[in-house]
């Protein structure tokens, strides 16, 4: 099938299924999306775009945007950036602690709560104005770039954040925090606020999937080899203690947030993103990625 037949007829079998899991109502301005929205994109190489559903609509993007966030750390710090943060996955969920003591406060993956937290903190250090600073460097990536901060979300989370807080404070005490921990959790929170439709996402993360050039500028954002390392870090940790059965299920690198999208790469090819708001009990959008795998079994693509 080709990709418009693969997306139209994982569309009507997501759409049909039964509701399954919860919003990420820890977040209190998350409990209010309608969860029925159901929306896919799909942005390829050789421009072949096709969107269903809700795909124009916004949504909060939570812990997609770690991956924009670390592609930035990454420029500034080049291998180093490895010192103070692992490529393992964790196997636990994405706000976990437990393996924070035993490692030192060295967090195993950019893409857990406290990977990004340390990412932040890199970002914080090392920008004159992280927040304005992050915007326009993923603004470059593509025409495509309607993304912006919703200060609501940031502060509804910052009003509830202390297992956030707890995590700042814990990595601190190792000495891998350089910054005060409210001013790198006031970042983090922001960097989780932004939103933007799967559209836009999909065109927003082509380069990952062009050898780590934009399409429109042909503007090499990372080199090919830290454009290999960063797809590898989300297939082995993008969907959290879900990334092996991901891999198996869907055979494409991914990322998840907890608003309830889903961006996925298949490397020379294309970048797809999908939106259902309810949530498995990982933390990864349910319907997402049931459409995910319908899509690639359908499309007979795949890494593998
Ligand atoms: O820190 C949090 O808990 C959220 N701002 C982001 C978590 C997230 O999106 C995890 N994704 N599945």
């Amino acid at each position: 099938m080709n990709y418009q037949e693969a997306i139209s007829h994982s569309y009507d079998l997501v759409k049909m299924l039964k509701q399954q899991g919860t919003l990420a109502d820890y977040i209190p301005e998350l409990a209010n999306i309608d969860p029925s929205k159901l929306g896919a994109y799909i942005a390829t190489i050789d421009q072949n775009n096709f969107g269903i559903g809700d795909y124009q609509e916004a949504f909060s993007i939570q812990s997609i945007s770690k991956v924009f966030n670390v592609c930035l750390a990454y420029k500034i710090l080049g291998e180093d950036i490895w010192k103070r943060l692992g490529v393992e996955p964790s196997g636990d969920k994405f706000n976990s602690l437990v393996l924070l003591e035993q490692e030192k406060g060295i967090p195993r993956n950019p893409f857990i709560n406290a990977g990004a937290i340390v990412v932040a903190d890199i970002l914080l250090s090392h920008l004159d104005n992280p927040k304005e600073n992050v915007l326009s460097f993923i603004k470059e990536f593509s025409n495509c770039n309607n993304i912006y901060y919703n200060p609501e979300i940031a502060s509804s989370e910052k009003s509830v954040g202390y297992r956030n807080i707890a995590i700042c404070n814990f990595i601190k005490s190792y000495g891998n925090i350089e910054n005060e921990p409210e001013d790198v959790l006031d970042l983090y929170y922001d960097l989780c606020s932004l939103e933007t439709d799967c559209e836009t996402l999909s065109h927003l993360f082509l380069f990952l999937a062009n050898q780590g050039k934009t399409l429109h500028t042909q503007k090499q954002i990372l080199s090919p080899s830290q454009t290999k390392r960063i797809n590898a870090v989300m297939q082995t940790c993008g969907i959290y203690d879900e990334s092996g059965e991901f891999a198996y299920r869907v055979g494409i690198s991914g990322k998840s947030g907890v608003g309830g999208g889903i961006v996925a790469i298949l490397p020379g090819n294309y970048a797809i993103t999908v939106w259902s708001p309810k949530l498995n009990a990982k933390g990864n959008s349910y319907k997402g990625i049931r459409f995910l795998e319908e899509f690639t079994t359908l499309s007979e693509k795949s890494i593998f």
